[in-house]
């Protein structure tokens, strides 16, 4: 079985993944992660910089996601955790210059195209949440079930502000909403692959919802729509 969860910026995709994917014992996929993976490795192993990140080339993107050399590793108490050249990444993934890269990364058609692949791969024969901006738009856009989670800007607002907090940084509550607006339109905007809510999705917004509500709301929906549930 399949469940896909799309939304944008601190909609609280990753944590609802988490949740779910744990009372369900379902294993779970950042999709968010393979982009920070890919463009951590091309700037770290591959000599790119920010700058010129945006035109790395097919070879270079085909070796950093070498199946000898990139691997994901997933169960059902952890949504991913990526090794590359044995060495255990995840814990650089969260940094901002690797996040700058991975937007970067995300408008190039043949990234996108070796990452749904991927994904496609890892959720083979698995029951599988899939978490991230095109999860039930494009890559299973035949999920058994789809959500979209969604919430009102300043809610969300306040969620990536304190993220931002929680990574050292601190910003004013009118700049974390700047911001989150500013990434709202990219990801609407852009050619490939926009956030979009994906046909037959169920949509939660949950502004007034804690994360164990808004899991439970999943749960019971899941329950209703799935018949092999
Ligand atoms: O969800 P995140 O912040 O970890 O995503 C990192 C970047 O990757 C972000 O700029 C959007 C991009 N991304 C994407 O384009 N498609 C996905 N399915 C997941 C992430």
């Amino acid at each position: 079985m399949i469940i896909t969860i799309d939304g944008p910026t601190g909609s609280g995709k990753s944590t609802a993944a988490r949740g779910l994917a744990e009372r369900l014992n379902f294993y779970c996929l950042s999709s968010g992660f393979l982009y920070r993976a890919l463009a951590y490795i091309l700037l770290k192993h591959f000599g790119y910089t920010k700058e010129d990140l945006y035109k790395a080339s097919k070879n270079d993107i085909q070796q950093a996601l070498d199946p000898k050399k990139f691997k994901y590793e997933m169960s059902t108490k952890n949504c991913g955790l990526v090794i590359f050249s044995k060495e255990n990444i995840t814990s650089f993934l969260k940094s901002e210059e690797v996040s700058q890269g991975a937007s970067i990364i995300a408008i190039n058609k043949f990234v996108r195209q070796k990452l749904t692949d991927l994904q496609r791969e890892l959720a083979k024969n698995k029951n599988f949440i899939l978490e991230g901006r095109d999860s039930g738009s494009v890559v299973f856009n035949d999920a058994d079930v789809k959500f979209y989670l969604t919430a009102e800007l300043g809610e969300r607002a306040k969620r990536w502000q304190n993220l931002q907090k929680m990574r050292g940084e601190e910003i004013s509550f009118e700049e974390a909403k700047k911001q989150v607006k500013e990434r709202d339109t990219r990801d609407q905007e852009r050619e490939v692959s926009p956030l979009i809510i994906p046909e037959h999705a169920i949509i939660i917004d949950n502004t007034y919802l804690t994360q164990t509500e808004t899991v439970d709301n999943m749960i019971s929906s899941i329950k209703k729509q799935s018949t092999s549930f």
